[in-house]
């Protein structure tokens, strides 16, 4: 590929280096700052990528999805592993991986099923599972809010929603956690032990899924799968494969993402003790703290990459067909020219964050995954006045998934 505009230089490719190397980096946002200062778009040679790092020109690559999507034949099917891996034939079926006009198809199908009835009618089981396990964490010796909070939170919720057993919120954890960690390593780093790992994940999963439909197509319910099973549009009804693949995306895309927001929220909570006295004072702030938190530390930092279908233009930079475009959604979301001082933390600002992406994928599950970090949140600093931290928190994931590993706290 020929590139005459907008390669970095030597400085930027070392940036982009520090920034994707494996594991998550504790403060990529002054990188991001750098970067961006070099050009809101550019391609490293080391990568044979293209990093876009503004807010308006990731908005851009967004709402472009004609020209920027994954094409036909999309980069697993392109693996030689594809065809004896599970796990690789999975990624694919995933909506974000599917164009239009496939993806309207299927989006119309599945988006009305998250009804605001559906989705608010969670609202006290969220909070009533939040203190019982709030009640367990202030008894332990090292409480966790991670460990003990966060994480049992979205999949317990995911798992409601879907209508599924109570047995199967152990194993389902460690089906997302095992997704979260494989699905932004790139296919070309993924080695065969993680590979094994991906099909093992995908085939026990979708051996589950498939039993659960079957017996949702015998008994409907007034699940969300029941709802997947009923639904209709112009004589359309999605396949029990397209519906398999759609449940396991759904763990996977409420987890770790959730538990991300969550956790973060409460820690930049701590770490600004004065808009934490805020939103205990104005609990009304208490929605717009949570598009705070989003766009203050955004748990999807780097959206999945887009391939251009044609010749197209980010930013009013060219970008050839067939480059590779990473939008960070991170750095979009820091990014000065859209927000004032976008390194304070500040949840009085309702900001209009880009962390659940935009345009055709925007994220289905955003009402939910609002409705449930306001509620833990909330709980946590009404029912703890002295709540603190007890010790540093580790940080988990990826360059492109980020979340707390663990938030020591003390209660009293
Ligand atoms: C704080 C939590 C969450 C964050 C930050 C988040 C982030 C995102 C992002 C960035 C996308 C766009 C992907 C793309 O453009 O390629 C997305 C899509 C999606 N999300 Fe979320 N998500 C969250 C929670 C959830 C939850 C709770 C669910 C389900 C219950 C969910 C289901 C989905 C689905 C199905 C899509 C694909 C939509 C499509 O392709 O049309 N997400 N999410």
């Amino acid at each position: 590929m020929t590139v005459t505009a907008a390669v970095t230089s030597r400085e930027g490719e070392e940036i982009i280096a520090e920034l994707i190397a494996r594991g998550p980096h504790p403060d990529p946002y002054a990188l991001y700052d750098r970067l961006r200062a070099i050009s809101p778009v550019v391609y490293s040679e080391d990568n044979g990528k293209w990093y876009v790092t503004g807010y308006d020109e990731v908005a851009e690559v967004h709402m472009k999805h004609q020209a920027l999507g994954q094409g036909k034949v999309p980069a697993p099917k392109r693996d030689p592993r594809y065809h004896e891996s599970a796990y690789l034939q999975f990624l694919p079926r995933m909506t974000p991986w599917i164009d239009q006009p496939e993806h309207t198809r299927l989006r119309k199908l599945f988006a009305p099923a998250f009804s605001a009835r559906r989705i608010n009618s969670l609202a006290d089981s969220i909070r009533s599972r939040v203190n019982s396990l709030l009640d367990v964490s202030e008894k332990g010796s090292r409480p966790d809010l991670v460990a003990d909070v966060a994480e049992k939170v979205p999949i317990s919720t995911i798992c409601d929603l879907l209508g599924l057993p109570e047995q199967i919120k152990g194993i389902g954890l460690e089906w997302a956690q095992a997704m979260a960690e494989l699905i932004l390593v790139p296919l070309n780093a993924l080695s065969d032990t993680e590979l094994a790992r991906g099909n093992e994940v995908i085939s026990q999963s979708s051996a589950y899924f498939d039993e659960v439909i079957a017996e949702r197509r015998r008994n409907p319910g007034d699940d969300l799968l029941s709802a997947f099973v009923r639904a209709e549009e112009d004589g359309d009804r999605m396949t029990s494969e397209e519906m398999v693949s759609l449940a396991f995306q759904l763990f996977i895309a409420a987890s770790e993402t959730s538990v991300g927001t969550m956790s973060m929220g409460v820690l930049w909570l701590l770490r600004n003790p004065e808009q934490l006295a805020l939103l205990r004072q104005k609990p009304d702030l208490g929605k717009a703290a949570v598009e705070e938190y989003l766009r203050y530390d955004a748990p999807v930092q780097i959206n999945l990459a887009r391939i251009a279908l044609e010749d197209v233009t980010v930013g009013g930079i060219p970008i050839p067909q067939g480059a590779v475009v990473s939008p960070v959604l991170g750095a979009a979301n820091r990014d000065s020219r859209k927000f004032a001082d976008p390194h304070r933390f500040d949840i009085t600002r309702n900001p209009q964050h880009l962390s659940f992406g935009r345009g055709i994928h925007l994220c289905v599950g955003a009402p939910l995954a609002r409705l449930q970090v306001s509620i833990a949140v909330e709980t946590i600093i009404n029912r703890y006045p002295h709540l603190a931290l007890d010790g540093e928190p580790d940080l988990r994931g990826s360059a492109g998934l980020r979340a707390l590993a663990n938030l020591p706290v003390k209660f009293h």
